[in-house]
């Protein structure tokens, strides 16, 4: 695999970046990368005349219109549009180019709102999905059947890993828009700073979540990319792969940890007059652990690396 010119849209993200580090790290030398200005993924034409040029073996897909709870339910169109397009442009472009390896990547909101915990590849399109986001998981599960379409027409080795909730480096730690744990890092890394003796966390602390640091999710792609194949993940019910820890924790145990790593001692309060969102989001990895990949950064080595990368990059 390691001679194979790959093309990584989406490099400088929280989670292509990662993949780059991983594909260097293990010395691969042929990677590809465009940022948006160079190439808007949106645009047809400008994607069909880079495959082209360049013609790359393989495709990892780490290119995403991107946001949290707020943005996808506010950005509904763009959130739809965009990712349609970018997917479409790029799945299509590499089975018109002969690409010999495709990776799509997605999240677990593309399973319904009331699917059984811990969340199986199988509860894909098995009930409604969560309203808020609902046109950016819609768009990843288009992104899904493609390539599951193209293989089953094809034969394209074309497959989607769903990773669960991330966190690392590059994260978005802007309070506004940030997901849970990086919006924590910040409160906590702010209060210690200003000398205040108590942070307050929405919801009641009690629902259980599962977190996975981003090295980890971009170690298990490029184990995909070396190990598996299109023709080792799809089944009469399975239209992709799982990608998580499969452990989960308490959004305050989760605090805790934080807290402590950070080094902030004062008092953690709850406001249960807000909203705590499902009480349990838990991936079931059984099949990625069958394939013979397991997560390796404990939570805490994982805030803990965050948390340099974060006082160091002065976000
Ligand atoms: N973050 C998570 O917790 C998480 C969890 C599960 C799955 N995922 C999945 O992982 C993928 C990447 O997420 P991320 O967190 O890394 O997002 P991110 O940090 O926002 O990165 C997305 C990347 O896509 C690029 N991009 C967006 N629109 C583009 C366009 N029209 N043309 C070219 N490039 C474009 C962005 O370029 P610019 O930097 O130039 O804007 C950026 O590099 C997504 O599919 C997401 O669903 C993420």
């Amino acid at each position: 695999m390691k001679e194979k010119k790959i093309y990584l849209a989406g490099h400088k993200g929280m989670v292509g970046s990662a993949i780059h580090r991983n594909l260097e790290g293990k010395g691969y030398t042929k990677i590809i990368t465009k940022t948006l200005d160079e190439l808007d993924l949106i645009r047809q034409a400008d994607v069909e005349t880079f495959f082209r040029s360049e013609k790359p073996e393989v495709v990892i897909i780490a290119a995403a219109k991107v946001g949290g709870i707020w943005a996808n339910n506010v950005y509904r169109a763009e959130f739809l549009y965009q990712n349609l397009m970018i997917e479409s442009n790029l799945i299509h472009s590499a089975f018109q180019n002969g690409v010999e390896k495709l990776i799509f990547l997605g999240s677990s909101c593309i399973y319904p709102k009331l699917a059984p915990q811990p969340l199986k590849e199988e509860s894909l399109l098995s009930g409604y999905l969560e309203y808020t986001n609902e046109p950016y998981a819609i768009a990843k599960i288009a992104g899904i059947k493609l390539c599951e379409s193209y293989f089953k027409q094809y034969e394209s080795n074309f497959f989607s890993a769903m990773p669960t909730n991330l966190y690392g480096f590059y994260d978005n730690f802007d309070l506004e828009t940030s997901h849970v744990l990086p919006a924590l890092i910040r409160k906590f890394h702010e209060a210690k700073e200003s000398n205040c003796n108590s942070v307050t966390l929405w919801g009641t602390g009690t629902p259980k979540r599962e977190f996975m640091f981003v090295d980890d999710l971009a170690d298990a792609i490029v184990f995909l990319l070396e190990n598996v194949n299109a023709n080792d993940i799809y089944s009469k019910e399975i239209s992709q792969i799982n990608i998580g820890t499969g452990e989960d924790l308490t959004i305050a145990e989760a605090a805790e940890i934080i807290a402590s790593v950070v080094g902030f001692e004062g008092v953690i309060n709850y406001d249960s007059s807000k909203p705590d969102g499902t009480p349990r989001k838990l991936m079931d990895v059984s099949r990625l652990h069958n394939l013979g990949w397991n997560h390796k950064t404990s939570f805490r080595e994982g805030i803990e690396k965050t948390y340099k990368w974060f006082v160091e990059n002065k976000i």
